[in-house]
């Protein structure tokens, strides 16, 4: 195994205060965020979308790592450029969505597990052969009655762990991403409740499966109530117990720790970035960062509407949202930016 270039993808992707871009919604879900904006649902249009993206100037000032998807990986601008190495030109790494989605788990109704380890160990390699440096897979923990269970937390975890194993003796970073969603009446209480499980569970595989913990990244949810939960909380609140969650379950090995929005708006996912790492930043092993897909791309998105007229509007808009998360990771980021830059 090449673990020196593990130790370095995974210390580069989060270099100088960058994080990461998720581009890698499959072909179901990008067509229902375009379905709602009005847009084909082509993979004309997809790749218009993502050739925006990974064209948007000065990207690689704020973006460390881009997460493609199967299609994306093998597109091209118009002028026949890969995207591949339009994001390595821009120093921006290219990553690849492996899991193949999170199904029906049987045995536990209303609970999921994610699925793509047939096969793996092949796709990794051909991945590797296109540029791609670090991989993706997400697990999807539901919060309810009586679940999660331990059957499904269990089977998700396991499978995190055989993924990350295989990414690594591929050359390639895993980002672990464990994700506890925000859908439902659940008080932040027991988002934490669940995570710190969750996160333990996690652990405990990836180190039965023997994977390198200096060579990958978690991707994790932020504790936060449900988003139909009646008591909300304040900025404060989510950064200590989100904090406070992690340094009980996270090893200080793991470089990083990387968010992802989940339906946040962007600038609550900014300013709860920027609260953990003011009130935190100088007493964490790891480095808190982003890897946001919606609350990065939606304003861009919803300004194209599929229009080449703007393109140029909307890669400001998405600049804007990678420089303003980039402040966050350095505590740096208040309201005002968003007025100054917009
Ligand atoms: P969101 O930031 O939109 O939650 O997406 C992050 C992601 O990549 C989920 O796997």
């Amino acid at each position: 195994m090449n673990t020196q270039l593990l130790f370095d993808t995974a210390k580069n992707l989060l270099a100088d205060g960058k994080g990461l871009l998720a581009m890698d919604e499959s072909n179901p879900t990008c067509n229902k965020r375009f379905a709602k904006q009005g847009i084909p649902q082509t993979e004309a249009a997809r790749r218009e979308y993502r050739e925006l993206i990974v064209t948007t100037p000065g990207l690689g000032e704020s973006i460390g790592g881009a997460i493609l998807y199967d299609e994306t990986i093998r597109q091209k601008k118009r002028d026949g450029t890969p995207f591949v190495k339009v994001l390595q030109d821009a120093g921006i790494i290219p990553g690849i969505k492996v899991d193949v989605g999170a199904k029906d788990l049987a045995g536990y109704p209303g609970e999921k597990i994610t699925e793509g380890l047939d096969g793996l160990r092949e796709r990794l390699q051909a991945y590797f052969q296109m540029g791609a440096r670090f991989a993706k897979w997400r697990a999807v923990i539901q919060v309810g009655h009586g679940i999660p269970s331990r059957g499904c937390i269990n089977a998700n975890a396991h499978a995190l762990a055989r993924y990350a194993a295989l990414c690594q003796e591929a050359g390639m970073v895993p980002i672990v991403e464990p994700e506890v969603l925000m859908d439902g009446e659940h008080n932040m209480e027991r988002c934490r409740e669940v995570t710190e499980e969750l996160l333990r569970t996690v652990f405990h595989h990836l180190s039965a499966q023997r994977v390198l913990l200096e060579g990958m990244l978690l991707k994790a949810n932020m504790v936060l109530p449900g988003s139909a939960c009646s008591q909300q909380a304040s900025l404060e609140e989510v950064a200590d117990a989100t904090v406070h969650c992690f340094l009980r379950t996270v090893p200080a090995a793991v470089p990083g720790i990387a968010f992802l929005s989940g339906g946040q708006p962007g600038l609550s996912a900014s300013a709860r970035l920027n609260a953990m790492n003011m009130r935190f930043k100088d007493r964490l092993p790891w480095a808190l960062a982003f890897s946001f897909a919606r609350a990065i791309q939606q304003p861009a998105q919803e300004i194209w509407r599929g229009r080449e007229a703007n393109v140029a509007a909307a890669q400001q808009a998405l600049s804007h949202r990678a420089a303003c998360n980039r402040a966050a990771r350095r505590g740096e980021y208040n309201e005002p930016m968003e007025t100054e830059n917009a």
